[in-house]
């Protein structure tokens, strides 16, 4: 399906692991899409997933980056540029990672200099890749910026972990930045909340298949998949969303709204 949402536009789309990794399905869709884009990760990530197959699905160039490094975010937005011959419309940051949810340590004991990385790797990278785009002037006018999160930044989910600070911290940069970046470039910039996802970072919750699918009976229209995700994104970084800013923006099937469902009432045995 393809309605040319987003010819002529260029981006980099961060956090392709593997192909259930959300941001591939989002550079699958860009592409579909019309957008021309540079893939980029973890310079050890590029050992681990498939990101040269969706480079040449996609006729894409991959850019290894450090997102927590400025001089790699520099030479990143840099390259890009000139590969792609001109400022980006769009950036996706899709990435995510703690090392205390890695390494089973629960939140009243965690280790601090892992939480220090925690939010440097999972939210500060936000921040670390705006003040870069800012800088190099890379965004043209009316671009679009989004993060990606989840509700354990707004409500408890024990096995989430620091991983919840972490997101609360980039749901904040996106309001921040996005005010300077609306003011100066009308670019916006926004989160996605997301449903519960099997993911490589997703599965390293402590749990995930019960989350998931407490989740999935929680939801009226049931989880989120990573298709519909990137078609969100999609949305986000065509011409339609202009207006859309500074916003968390929730897609999870109605999760967010539901205090409790039939589903969930009758595993629970008070629905009789
Ligand atoms: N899977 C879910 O249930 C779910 C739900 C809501 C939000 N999210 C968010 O979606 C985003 C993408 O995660 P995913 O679920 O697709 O899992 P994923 O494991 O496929 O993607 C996470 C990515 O982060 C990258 N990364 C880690 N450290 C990095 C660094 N220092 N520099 C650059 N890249 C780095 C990894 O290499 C990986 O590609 C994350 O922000 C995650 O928190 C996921």
């Amino acid at each position: 399906m393809s309605n040319n949402l987003l010819q002529g536009k260029r981006g980099i789309i961060f956090g392709a692991l593997d192909e259930n990794s959300i941001a591939w399905k989002v550079a699958e869709r860009c592409h579909e899409e019309g957008a021309t884009f540079v893939l980029t990760n973890a310079p050890v990530a590029m050992r681990l997933g498939g990101i040269q197959q969706l480079a040449e699905k996609t006729g894409s160039e991959i850019i290894p980056a450090d997102a927590t490094s400025m001089e790699d975010l520099e030479q990143l937005f840099t390259q890009a540029m000139d590969k792609l011959g001109g400022p980006l419309d769009f950036v996706l940051h899709s990435i995510g990672m703690s090392p205390n949810v890695r390494k089973n340590k629960g939140y009243t004991e965690l280790k601090h200099d892992w939480y220090l990385k925690t939010m440097d790797v999972s939210a500060a990278s936000f921040h670390k890749t705006m003040q870069t785009a800012w800088k190099l002037d890379a965004m043209n006018d009316w671009g679009s910026i989004l993060g990606l999160s989840y509700i354990a930044a707004q409500r408890t989910f024990p096995s989430y972990n620091d991983m919840a600070d972490a997101k609360a911290l980039l749901e904040s940069i996106a309001r921040s930045f996005g005010y300077w970046f609306g003011k100066e470039k009308k670019v916006r910039v926004n989160t996605i909340s997301q449903s519960p996802t099997p993911t490589t970072a997703g599965t390293g919750v402590k749990g995930f298949d019960t989350f998931l699918s407490y989740a999935d009976k929680m939801s009226p229209i049931g989880n989120a998949p990573g298709e519909a995700c990137a078609d969100y994104c999609v949305a986000m970084f065509s011409d339609l969303t202009r207006y859309v800013t500074m916003q968390n923006l929730y897609h999870d099937g109605g999760f967010s709204s539901t205090g409790v469902s039939e589903a969930i009432m009758d595993m629970v045995g008070g629905n009789e």
